[in-house]
């Protein structure tokens, strides 16, 4: 076998991670200039800058009307643990898991609010549980696209229409890259470092009106810090619903948002989001296709992300070695500045995770295969 010479070109944009994932092409500091900065979030201009946000998402997401959208603390973490600490108690709990955040929220219903009707659905990495099993009639929590697996939902098809209980659904890492049918979602999450490449700090927390019905008609039985509370005297804070937030939030990372926003609609808005993560995933396969040695951990291409793509390496003899290979591999394109942070994730089979989303350009995937396939001889 001859060997392969380096690569000559570099992706433009090394940057890959699953979050915080790229900027946007063209970013810059500059954007940021007109940011309320020692202002106060309560002023009639931080409202104004903060609610324009939340109006400018939902326009963006193309979200019925009654639908309710905050900014909320602890990004998506924040968003989620929210939901299930203000939500959940009166109904049985199915909780979906196919990888290690829908892991984390296992823990939060079994072994922090100690729930005792609860369901676990688990699936191994690179495949889902059967959805098929999943009753409506209980509060149903799942994430729509696992980063850690590059396994999403196909659809929302199985999700019951007439459900009784609510779906809360992470979305964070699809949001923007995939369409989700917003009539068969009650909460999605997400936070502003993933697919539009916003700066971290703040969850978005979207609330059909069923939820608002059970937020004014259910006291949760634990403690629920101010943090996370969306009622008070029973009733919804609305407030939080049009920028009043619960507490502090960062106007330098509201204008990046509000930024990411502009962004978005000028390349056209959310289909043509989906269809630039879309093409981004289709070069990549295009490439995988083509190496004898990596694979997609996610078999079968129904569930398979086009925003954390996840490929194993496809002679699994000896997991030890193949972490040390996937370091190795990392570590020297870090070095050749030809891609950044693309190690599967530590719970995952070792391989690589190539962010796709929205804010990755098509050339850079395509400039990428060259360096894995040097990058995995160099390190034999
Ligand atoms: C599916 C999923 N859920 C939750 C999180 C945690 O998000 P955050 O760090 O924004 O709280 C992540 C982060 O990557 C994620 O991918």
């Amino acid at each position: 076998m001859t060997a392969l010479e380096r690569p000559a070109t570099r992706p433009q944009n090394p940057f890959f991670s699953s979050g915080p994932c790229a900027k946007r092409p063209g970013w810059s500091l500059d954007n940021l200039k007109n940011a309320l900065l020692g202002r106060s979030h309560r002023s009639a201009a931080g409202k104004a800058r903060l609610k324009l946000a939340i109006d400018r998402t939902r326009t963006l997401l193309e979200l019925p009307d009654d639908y309710l959208v905050a900014i909320v603390p602890g990004s998506d973490t924040g968003a989620v643990e929210m939901a299930l600490w203000s939500l959940l108690g009166p109904r049985g709990v199915d909780v979906l898991a196919w990888e290690a955040f829908g892991k984390d929220w296992v823990v939060d219903v079994v072994k922090q609010l100690k729930l005792g009707d609860v369901r676990v659905m688990e699936a191994a990495y690179g495949q889902l549980p059967d959805l098929a099993k999943v009753d409506f009639s209980r509060d149903v929590i799942f994430t729509w696209n696992g980063t850690t697996s590059g396994v999403r939902v196909p659809n929302a098809d199985w999700i019951a229409a007439d459900r009784q209980g609510l779906t809360i659904c992470d979305a964070t890492s699809g949001i923007f890259a995939q369409r989700l049918d917003w009539a068969k979602l009650d909460v999605i999450t997400y936070s502003w470092q993933k697919v539009l490449g916003g700066e971290a700090a703040h969850g978005m927390l979207i609330l059909s009106p069923r939820v608002v019905e059970r937020l004014e008609s259910h006291a949760p039985n634990w403690p629920v810090p101010k943090i996370f509370r969306l009622t008070k005297g029973g009733k919804l804070i609305d407030g939080v619903f049009r920028g009043e937030t619960i507490n502090t939030p960062s106007m330098l990372a509201v204008e990046d948002w509000l930024a990411c926003l502009d962004w978005a609609e000028g390349v056209g808005g959310l289909d043509a989001l989906v269809a630039r993560a879309d093409a981004n995933a289709a070069a990549l396969d295009r490439w995988v296709q083509s190496a004898d040695w990596i694979e997609h951990l996610a078999a079968d291409p129904a569930i398979r992300s086009n925003t954390s793509v996840c490929l194993q390496f496809a002679d699994r003899s000896d997991e030890e070695a193949n972490k040390g290979r996937q370091k190795a591999v990392v570590k020297l394109l870090e070095a050749e500045e030809a891609a950044y942070d693309i190690g599967a994730y530590r719970d995952a089979p070792p391989g690589l995770r190539i962010w796709c989303g929205a804010t990755v350009e098509t050339d850079d995937i395509e400039a990428l295969g060259p360096w894995l396939d040097w990058a995995w001889e160099q390190t034999r």
